[in-house]
């Protein structure tokens, strides 16, 4: 039996991500604000797994997470995260505040805590959601994302330098455009909806959310026991082309 701590696992990529993994031997640890679409979702399933539902805000200070709550963990996906785009000539201090606190500061403080109340086996393997914004190329709008994804490469080397002695692997994975609701606010009128979906060399389209599930559950899984502190680029080729 595995212990799953899962962040953002009530939308988009950390909810496919739990979708695809309810039939194995897991003990999962969900945490997020809304779960009614995961509730739903399993509601009249046979499922193998057990869940725990966990509801916090990543608003507040991760020292009143209850860590008491959750045993030694084995994997760890860290997906929660928010996208606000403005130009850097409109700067908004609270809109980078908040990005770069959801994304990046509450994110590594989070893992931060988990080491230090010895929350993670030897053996585990951990995974972030980073962006090909910040990690691999630049885009306008993106000021405070690109900075927040930026930050979680280094958080992702760090961890990795220094969980490795217990044989911990830390690893992200960086999508392009991935068909979730993050990107369903976005108008026809948007600059990142108008990238030309062409430069999406695979299928000319965003990536499904089980394209990125299956590359997390490889980073977890002994089939990539050699592989900690890389990002690994999920764009169906988009990056090649700028
Ligand atoms: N979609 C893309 O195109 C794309 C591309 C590259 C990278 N990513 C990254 O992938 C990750 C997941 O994004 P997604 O596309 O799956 O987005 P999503 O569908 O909007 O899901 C975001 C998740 O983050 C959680 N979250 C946000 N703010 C929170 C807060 N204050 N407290 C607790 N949980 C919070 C949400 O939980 P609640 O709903 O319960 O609040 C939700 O589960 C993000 O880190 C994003 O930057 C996405």
């Amino acid at each position: 039996m595995k212990n799953v701590l899962v962040t953002g696992a009530t939308s988009g990529i950390g909810l496919n991500y739990v979708k695809k993994n309810l039939n194995k031997d897991y003990n999962f640890f969900l945490i997020g604000r809304n779960f009614t679409d995961l509730k739903n979702y399993i509601k009249n399933k046979k499922i193998k797994s057990k869940i725990k539902f966990i509801n916090f805000d990543f608003k507040k200070k991760i020292g009143l997470f209850n860590f008491n709550k959750i045993p030694k963990l084995d994997y760890i996906v860290l997906s929660a995260g928010i996208a606000k785009y403005n130009l850097i000539k409109d700067f908004n201090e609270n809109i980078f505040d908040e990005v770069i606190n959801i994304n990046l500061i509450q994110t590594s403080k989070f893992v931060g805590f988990l080491v230090k109340k010895n929350k993670i086996n030897e053996y585990a393997s951990i995974v972030v959601i980073s962006s090909i914004s910040g990690c691999k190329m630049a885009f306008k709008l993106n000021y405070a994302y690109s900075i927040s994804k930026a930050g979680l490469k280094a958080m992702v080397e760090t961890l990795a330098c220094e969980l490795a002695s217990k044989y911990i692997r830390v690893n992200s994975v960086a999508p392009g455009m991935v068909e979730t609701p993050l990107n369903k606010k976005l108008s026809n009128d948007d600059y990142f909806t108008k990238i030309d979906k062409t430069k999406y060399l695979l299928g000319k389209r965003y990536a499904k959310v089980k394209e990125i599930s299956d590359v997390i559950n490889f980073l977890l899984s002994k089939n990539s026991s050699f592989i900690t502190g890389q990002t690994i680029i999920v764009d169906g080729g988009f990056t090649l082309t700028k």
